[in-house]
């Protein structure tokens, strides 16, 4: 099995808290397509809980509907204790929940820092028509604003490409800057579909690091979707499978690691 042979691997006295997201029952189908069929699972506060399996297994499809694009048919959700009801992408956000895309959903012709910027967009309190009324109280929020997005850009350690439109930069600058974006929001949920797709050895370590990092030093709950088993073994806490929309694993890396359907589903693929 591939691995990451100096990527950090987890502190064994890690404080993993109480269940903040539970799902239970998830059914979700476009048409005639069963993209998730019965999965539950749960995500408790400060873990790293990564969802794998093979391609079209699902697993875009749960982040979607953990942030609320799409709406199972059947199943129930709660989250901070609250089953969730009519949830759309913004409430997720306001509850706290960011992410970053498979495919990079930046705006390609804008500043690295106009760009993260934007991730704090719901966080602006001002509307245009006070921007105009209220000067000062605009400018003072701006300020504040862009000292969060300082604060990311040095932590993520882009300070020398920060005036960079985001088109000219190599992939995996661009991949850091969407985690940029996403921290921006500050959220206390980060959902990271493939992060980490595309990179070579060097640039993978480098985001590995920056999410072990997010995690402890923030104390973010992160789910994350990734298809290098190297990676997802050394980082996750606990791990759920999919395959063709169905569950077939769950637990830590080493449960997963020894499910023979897994192994056979997935780990004997050559991803
Ligand atoms: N918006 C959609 N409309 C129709 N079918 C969809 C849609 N989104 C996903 N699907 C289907 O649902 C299934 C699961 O897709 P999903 O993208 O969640 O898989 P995945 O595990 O993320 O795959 P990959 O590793 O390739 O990213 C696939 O059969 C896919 O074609
Ligand atoms: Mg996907």
């Amino acid at each position: 099995m591939a691995s990451l042979g100096d990527t950090q691997t987890q502190a064994p006295d890690r404080h993993i808290g109480d269940v903040i997201l539970d799902l239970q029952g998830i059914s979700l189908s476009f048409g005639g397509v069963k993209a998730l069929t019965n999965i539950s699972f749960d995500v408790r506060e400060h873990e790293i809980r990564s969802i794998i399996g093979p391609n079209g297994a699902g697993k875009s499809s749960m982040l979607n509907v953990i942030n609320g694009v799409y709406r199972p048919q059947e199943g129930e959700i709660t989250f901070h204790g609250k089953v969730r009801k009519d949830m759309d992408p913004h409430r997720a956000a306001t509850q706290g929940i960011a992410r970053t895309f498979q495919n990079i959903a930046l705006f390609k012709g804008m500043s690295v820092l106009d760009n993260i910027m934007t991730g704090r967009n719901l966080k602006m309190k001002c509307n245009l028509f006070e921007h105009a009324l209220y000067w000062g109280r605009a400018q003072k929020e701006e300020i504040e604003h862009r000292k969060k997005v300082e604060e990311v850009i040095d932590f993520l350690e882009i300070q020398s490409i920060r005036k960079t439109p985001v088109g000219r930069l190599p992939y995996g600058l661009q991949k850091r800057v969407e985690l940029g974006r996403a921290l921006a929001a500050e959220p206390t949920l980060l959902l990271l579909d493939e992060p980490m797709a595309g990179m070579n050895v060097e640039e993978k370590q480098d985001m590995c690091r920056f999410i072990l990092d997010v995690n402890d030093q923030f104390g973010t709950t992160i789910v994350l979707i990734e298809h290098d088993m190297g990676v997802v073994m050394d980082i996750s806490d606990r791990v759920v499978v999919l395959d063709y929309g169905k569950k077939i694993g769950d637990g830590v890396p080493d449960e997963v690691k020894n499910n023979p359907e897994v192994i056979a589903a997935y780990l004997g693929t050559s991803h």
